[in-house]
């Protein structure tokens, strides 16, 4: 989720973060090794077997494909 900073996060666990960029993503999805941040690790997905053309999506912990 970007929304505009500057921004003051509270954690679950009352700690207050801040960002003091302009546009800021928030991690909505609880993988990013940075949170509250995205670190887009949202982006990674299980296979769920050869999709169009035979092409198999990244496990986790490895690399998209670049185009
Ligand atoms: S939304 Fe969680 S890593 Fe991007």
């Amino acid at each position: 989720m970007l929304v505009e900073g500057p921004v003051d996060i509270v954690t679950a666990d009352g700690t207050t973060v801040r960002s003091d960029r302009f546009v800021v993503a928030i991690c909505t999805c609880r993988r990013s090794r940075a949170y509250p941040w995205c670190d887009t690790s949202h982006r990674r997905r299980r296979p769920a077997g050869p999709g169009p053309g035979g092409r198999q999506q990244p496990q986790d912990g490895e690399e998209e494909p670049r185009p």
